[in-house]
C-alpha cells in the first residue's frame, strides 16, 4: 500500500510541473489530503473485492471517497508532456489526450471540447481551492491553445475568418488532424473561452488582471469572435454524429457570449458584438422545447430523425448552473421546471432502452447513456452521461436549500410525482412536510446515480467511456478523462462546492423576435501566452466582475447587415470583399464568408452582419467560391456610405448580378 501511495504522488506531479513550483510547495496540504484518501481508497478496494458483482460494493460516500484520488489522479496521467499514461508519447504540454488508448477505439487525440470541459472542472477547483499544481496546470493549457487555435486544419485556418476554430480534434503534438470526421463542430470555441474565463477571473481576482489580459484575452476573443459570428450555421453535435444544431452548443455559446461580455469589460474591452448576439442566441435556444412532451429536443436542423431525448440536454444544463439565477427557466437552469420535466423524460427513456435498467423502480436512479438510439458499440450507458444526471440533482438540492424553497408547476410536476406521489403545484417552503420529503427523496435519487456507476466500475476506480447495457462491464475507452471530469464536478456539487456565478442573470432579455444576427469579427494570432512567475493565491486583490454595459451609445463602428439573394449549388459559398479593412481590403482570402442559415429554395438568403468604422465609403463585391474557384460579381462595385455613429442596424439587401 505504501508503494501505491508513492506511486501517486508521484504522479500527481507531472515531472514539467515539479520544476515551477519549489517542494514545500510541491506537497500541499490538498494533496496531503489527496494522499491520504488513496490509501482510504486502496484499502476499500482490497475489503470490496469479496463482494459478489451484483452486491453494491460500498455506500455512496465510502465509494466517492476512494474514487475521488483515483480521478483526479487519473486526469493529469491524461494531460502531457508526462501525465503517467501519456508520457514519451509526444503529447505537447497542456494537452489533454481523450483516452490513453490507440486502437478500438483510438481516442488518442485532443478535442478541444473534451478538454475544455476537463479544463472548466479544474479552473472551478482552482478557485474553490487553490493548489500551486492547479494553477501550474491552468496556464499549460493557456498555452496549449493559443498554440492550437494557430493550427491551420480542414475547417479552416485562424486570421481569415476564423473558420479552423471550429476543428474538434487535433493530434496530440497539436499538429492538425487530416482524416475525414464529423466537422465543424461549434461547441468547441465556446467552451474553451469558458474554461479560459474562469482562469482570467481567478487571476483577475487575485490581483493578476494585465496577466489575464496579455496572456488569457487574446485566445477567448479569437474564441468569442467565432461563437459570435458562426452561431447560427450548422455543425455537428458534441458525439459527432448529427450535422444540424445541438441544444448544448447553443446553450454553451450564450453562456460564453455571456460570460465573455462580463470579462470583456472588467478588462477594458469592447463589449458591444456579445451583447447584441446573445439574446439572439437565448431566443434560438428557446426553440428546443417540446412542449407537449416536455423535454429539449437535442438536435434539430439536421437531426430529427431521432426523438432527441439525448444527455446533451442534461449536460446543457449543468454546464449552464449558476447558483445565483435559482430555478431560473429563462436561462434553463438545473433546478428550473423545464430542466427538470427534461431531466425525467431523457431518463425514462433508457429505463426500458437497457437490460440492466429492467424492473428499477420508476423513482430509483437508472444507467443513463447518450441517446435510445445510439448504435456506437450497440448503444450503451455511458458513465459521464450518468454523473451528468446525478449532477443536476445535486446542483438542484443547492438552490432549494439555499433559496428555502421549492416551487412545483404544472411544467415539472411530473418529474416531483415520481418521488413524491402526494406533491402538488405550488412553493412549498423549508419547514414544510413536502419540502422535507422531496429534499429526502431527490438526495436519495441523485445518490442513486453515484451507485449505478459504483456497481459497474472495477473497484481500481478507472473509469472506462461506456459499460454494458446488458451486464454493466465496462467497455469501449478505458480510461475516458472525460469520466474522471465528470465523476468530480457531480461529487464536488454533493459536497455543496457552489462555482462562481457566470452572470446570468444580466443581458437576458429576450427580444420580441429571434433573428439570425451573427456578426463577423477579426481574429489574430494569439501572442505565446508568458505568465510571469509568483502568481500566488492573493484573494480580493483585484477588482469585483464589473456588471455588463447594455445598450450602445457613440459607437465607433456601426453595425451593417449584408443581405445577398442568391441561389446557389451544393458546395458553393458566397463571401463578401470590399474595399474597407473590415471587408478585407479586396483580398479574396481575406473575404467575408455568408451564412446560409435563411437560405431557402425560394428565397436564397446568404446574410452576414459586419462591424464597419462609422463614416466609412465603401465599395463591395460579393464572390461565389467553390474550391478554390472564385466567381466574382459583375461591374460595376457596389457602394455605400456607413453613416455617423449610430446604434442601428443598417441593412444592404442586394441580389447576385
Ligand atoms: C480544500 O482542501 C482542503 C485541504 O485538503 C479540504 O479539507 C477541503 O475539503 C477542500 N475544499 C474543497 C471545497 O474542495
Ligand atoms: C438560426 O436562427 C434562427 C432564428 O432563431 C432559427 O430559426 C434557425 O433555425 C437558426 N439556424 C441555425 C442553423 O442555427
Ligand atoms: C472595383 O474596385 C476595384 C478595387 O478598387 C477596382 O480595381 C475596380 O476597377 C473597380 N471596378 C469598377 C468597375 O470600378
Amino acid at each position: 500500500m505504501a508503494a501505491f501511495a508513492d506511486y501517486l504522488l508521484q504522479d500527481l506531479i507531472p515531472a514539467s510541473a515539479a520544476s515551477a513550483f519549489n517542494v514545500s510547495g510541491l506537497i500541499s496540504p490538498a494533496m496531503h489530503a489527496l494522499s491520504t484518501l488513496a490509501l482510504l481508497g486502496a484499502c476499500a478496494v482490497q475489503s470490496a473485492l469479496g463482494l459478489p458483482s451484483n452486491v453494491q460494493k460500498r455506500d455512496t460516500s465510502s465509494w466517492i471517497q476512494g474514487q475521488t484520488p483515483v480521478s483526479w489522479r487519473k486526469i493529469f496521467c491524461n494531460i502531457g508532456p508526462d501525465g503517467c499514461l501519456v508520457r514519451g508519447r509526444n503529447v505537447a504540454p497542456g494537452v489533454v489526450v481523450a483516452s490513453p488508448s490507440q486502437s478500438e477505439p483510438d481516442y488518442f487525440y485532443t478535442w478541444t471540447r473534451d478538454a475544455a470541459l476537463v479544463y472548466k472542472g479544474l479552473a472551478d477547483a482552482l478557485s474553490a481551492n487553490y493548489t500551486g499544481q492547479l494553477n501550474y496546470e491552468m496556464q499549460q493549457f493557456v498555452i496549449s491553445q493559443a498554440k492550437q487555435q494557430a493550427v491551420g486544419n480542414p475547417s479552416g485556418g485562424l486570421v481569415n475568418d476564423g473558420a479552423g476554430l471550429g476543428e474538434p480534434k487535433f493530434m496530440v503534438d497539436l499538429k492538425e488532424f487530416r482524416g475525414e470526421w464529423g466537422r465543424p463542430q461549434r461547441d468547441g470555441p465556446p467552451l474553451r473561452a469558458i474554461a479560459l474565463i474562469r482562469y482570467a477571473k481567478w487571476l483577475i481576482s487575485n490581483g493578476y488582471k494585465t496577466a489575464a489580459l496579455n496572456n488569457v484575452w487574446p485566445v477567448i476573443k479569437n474564441d468569442l469572435t467565432y461563437t459570435a459570428q458562426y452561431w447560427n450555421q450548422t455543425g455537428f453535435d458534441l458525439w459527432e454524429e448529427v450535422p444540424g444544431s445541438s441544444f448544448f452548443t447553443i446553450v454553451s455559446s450564450h453562456r460564453a457570449l455571456i460570460e465573455g461580455a462580463q470579462l470583456a469589460a472588467t478588462l477594458g474591452q469592447p463589449t458591444r458584438v456579445y451583447t447584441t448576439v446573445a439574446p439572439h442566441v437565448l431566443c434560438f435556444a428557446h426553440s428546443f422545447w417540446n412542449p407537449q412532451q416536455g423535454y429539449f429536443v437535442s438536435n434539430i436542423n439536421g437531426g430529427e430523425y431521432r426523438s432527441g431525448k439525448d444527455a446533451n440536454s442534461i449536460l446543457a444544463t449543468i454546464h449552464n448552473f449558476d447558483a445565483t439565477a435559482g430555478c431560473d427557466a429563462n436561462t434553463f437552469q438545473p433546478c428550473s421546471d423545464k430542466a427538470l420535466s427534461n431531466h425525467k423524460v431523457t431518463v425514462d427513456s433508457f429505463r426500458s432502452a437497457y437490460g440492466i435498467n429492467r424492473g428499477v423502480p420508476q423513482n430509483k436512479a437508472v444507467a443513463v447513456g447518450r441517446y435510445t438510439e445510439d448504435v456506437f458499440y450497440n448503444g450503451n450507458p455511458w458513465f459521464l452521461a450518468t454523473f451528468a444526471a446525478a449532477e443536476q440533482m445535486y446542483d438542484s438540492l443547492l438552490v432549494w436549500k439555499q433559496q428555502k424553497s421549492i416551487t412545483v408547476t404544472s411544467t415539472s410536476l411530473a418529474f416531483f410525482r415520481d418521488h413524491v406521489p402526494s406533491v402538488t403545484v405550488g412553493t412549498h417552503a423549508a419547514g414544510s412536510t413536502l419540502y422535507d420529503q422531496i429534499i429526502s427523496a431527490i438526495t436519495a435519487y441523485a445518490d442513486g446515480f453515484i451507485d449505478v456507476a459504483a456497481k459497474y466500475a472495477p473497484a481500481n476506480g478507472d473509469l472506462n467511456e461506456q459499460y454494458n447495457r446488458n451486464t454493466g462491464v465496462p467497455l469501449a475507452a478505458p480510461d475516458l478523462t472525460w469520466s474522471y471530469s465528470a465523476f468530480l464536478t457531480a461529487t464536488a456539487r454533493r459536497d455543496g462546492v457552489i462555482p462562481a456565478s457566470w452572470g446570468s442573470t444580466q443581458g437576458n432579455a429576450l427580444p420580441s423576435q429571434c433573428q439570425r444576427l451573427e456578426i463577423a469579427g477579426s481574429y489574430s494570432l494569439p501572442p505565446t501566452p508568458a505568465f510571469p512567475s509568483g502568481l500566488d493565491p492573493n484573494p480580493g486583490a483585484g477588482p469585483a466582475p464589473s456588471t455588463i454595459p447594455t445598450g450602445c451609445t457613440n459607437p465607433e463602428k456601426v453595425f451593417v447587415t449584408f443581405n445577398q439573394r442568391a441561389s446557389t449549388a451544393f458546395g458553393q459559398n458566397i463571401r463578401l470583399v470590399g474595399n474597407v479593412p473590415e471587408l478585407g481590403g479586396w483580398n479574396t482570402d481575406k473575404s467575408i464568408p455568408l451564412s446560409a442559415s435563411g437560405y431557402k429554395s425560394n428565397d436564397p438568403l446568404w446574410t452576414i452582419t459586419v462591424p464597419i468604422a462609422a463614416g466609412s465609403n465603401v465599395q463591395y463585391k460579393f464572390i461565389r467560391v467553390q474550391g478554390s474557384q472564385v466567381t466574382w460579381e459583375s461591374d460595376p462595385n457596389r457602394s455605400f456610405t456607413v453613416p455617423a455613429a449610430t446604434c442601428n442596424i443598417q441593412t444592404r439587401n442586394d441580389n447576385w448580378k
